[in-house]
């Protein structure tokens, strides 16, 4: 067996074995595959795609890349993963309010690459967090407060982490048998048996339609099913950005005020709704009386309370946060309904102002970042404040809000959820 015959055989559109999936990510882990030749595999993957049956082997061997963890002494622990968007701050909310619940949330989260948020990140806005736990402090802090967040272990699906950092290097990032094996392969690697995805599709989003997202999904719950996890995808808009606030610190402000009940926002209806069906799993409860849970821990600031528990339990000060002001004021010149101010403009623009990075090795501003006070849809008045810009940089901008006399339609920010 060699690399180059299968890398043609992919390039032909022909289905690989399981011992040629096994021979290509065992030999790439070791050294013996170069990255040069998975680019060019992983670009054959992305163009020629993969069935069902490769995407299972493909998923099993990145599992058995690594060493998995057992969360088998805790009976109700629940995991959430998103396939990334702009503005999505829901972990920060949605962890702790499903932990004050009595499920246990045990979540190991990404770092951002480009525009799309990762957890770690937001995270690192607040000084002193401790991130990188190791697998006896995160199965303890479980143990003692039901939650507990950590970045992706040096040896959890470490295929995953090598082909991750490829794939974002060689534009082959949006395919969907690779989006199901990275997830999934950390997923079963994790010990996780009940899963939430949000999987988002739209102009923000790895998934552009409704249709590659139902694809992405299904195969990702029969990857689940082989493997004694039960999945449940929620299919959301990412056509805007989450929430108001784009940019680390900024983010976790506004997951603040969500969990202090000082703000309504649909941020706050999908971590509902996520929340609703992580409790259901984790508990074992119908619908109804998860939501009712879910609202009750919200309203009576228990969700908060742990929220804090988990922030000082990972050493974090949450005092660091501090009130900003925006260097740059965005003001409609026109008055109308805003159209241009989709997910891939405002998360580009906050990458600009150095919120995010293009290069793994780039330092992030975990204050740069942007305040919408206007989303697409809304009616502004000319000469009204639509955005508040966070930097340090000394920019050229020239943003302009560009607004129609017609009402625009509100977009459905669920989809449909698939099980
Ligand atoms: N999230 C992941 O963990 N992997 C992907 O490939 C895409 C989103």
């Amino acid at each position: 067996m060699n690399i180059i015959d299968i890398i043609l055989k992919k390039k032909n559109k022909q289905q690989l074995t399981e011992e040629e999936i096994e021979y290509v990510i065992k030999n790439y882990v070791n050294g013996k595959i170069k990255d040069y030749q998975m680019s060019a595999l992983l670009m054959a993957i992305v163009i020629q795609d993969m069935t069902n049956k490769e995407i299972n082997y493909l998923t099993k061997y990145m599992t058995l890349s690594g060493s998995k963890l057992d969360l088998s002494k805790f009976s109700n622990v629940v995991d959430k993963h998103s396939t990334g968007g702009v503005g999505d701050k829901t972990t920060l909310i949605i962890a702790p309010l499903v932990a004050s619940c009595n499920v246990k949330v045990a979540k190991m989260s990404g770092r951002a690459l480009g525009y799309t948020g990762g957890t770690i990140d937001k995270l690192e806005s607040i000084e002193n967090m401790k991130l990188n736990l190791t697998t006896e402090e995160f199965i303890n802090q479980l143990d003692k407060i039901g939650i507990a967040i950590t970045s992706q272990t040096t040896d959890i699906a470490i295929a995953d982490k090598k082909i991750y950092a490829l794939r974002d290097a060689t534009g082959t990032v949006e395919s969907i048998p690779l989006i199901a094996s990275s997830i999934m392969s950390k997923k079963i690697a994790m010990g996780t048996s009940n899963l939430v995805i949000d999987l988002k599709v739209g102009k923000g989003a790895l998934i552009k339609n409704i249709k590659d997202a139902r694809r992405l999904a299904n195969i990702m719950i029969d990857i689940g099913k082989n493997n004694n996890m039960k999945v449940i995808c929620l299919l959301t808009n990412m056509n805007i950005p989450l929430g108001n606030n784009i940019g680390n610190s900024l983010e976790v402000k506004e997951a603040i005020d969500i969990l202090t009940n000082k703000k309504d926002n649909e941020l706050k209806t999908l971590c509902i709704n996520l929340a609703t069906y992580m409790v259901s799993l984790g508990l074992n409860i119908s619908l109804k009386q998860a939501e009712k849970m879910v609202i009750n821990n919200l309203k009576n600031n228990n969700a908060y309370k742990k929220f804090k528990e988990l922030i000082s339990y990972q050493n974090g000060n949450l005092s660091s946060l501090t009130k900003e002001e925006p260097k740059y004021i965005i003001k409609a010149k026109t008055s109308g309904y805003i159209i241009n101010l989709s997910a891939d403009f405002i998360g580009k623009l906050a990458m600009h102002l150095g919120a995010g990075r293009l290069n793994k090795e780039d330092n992030i501003d975990y204050n740069a970042g942007i305040i919408l006070h206007k989303k697409n849809g809304d009616y502004v008045e000319k000469d009204e404040i639509v955005m508040s810009l966070y930097t340090k940089k000394e920019l050229n901008l020239d943003i302009n809000i560009i607004t129609s006399n017609k009402k625009v339609k509100k977009e459905p920010l669920i989809y449909e959820v698939i099980k």
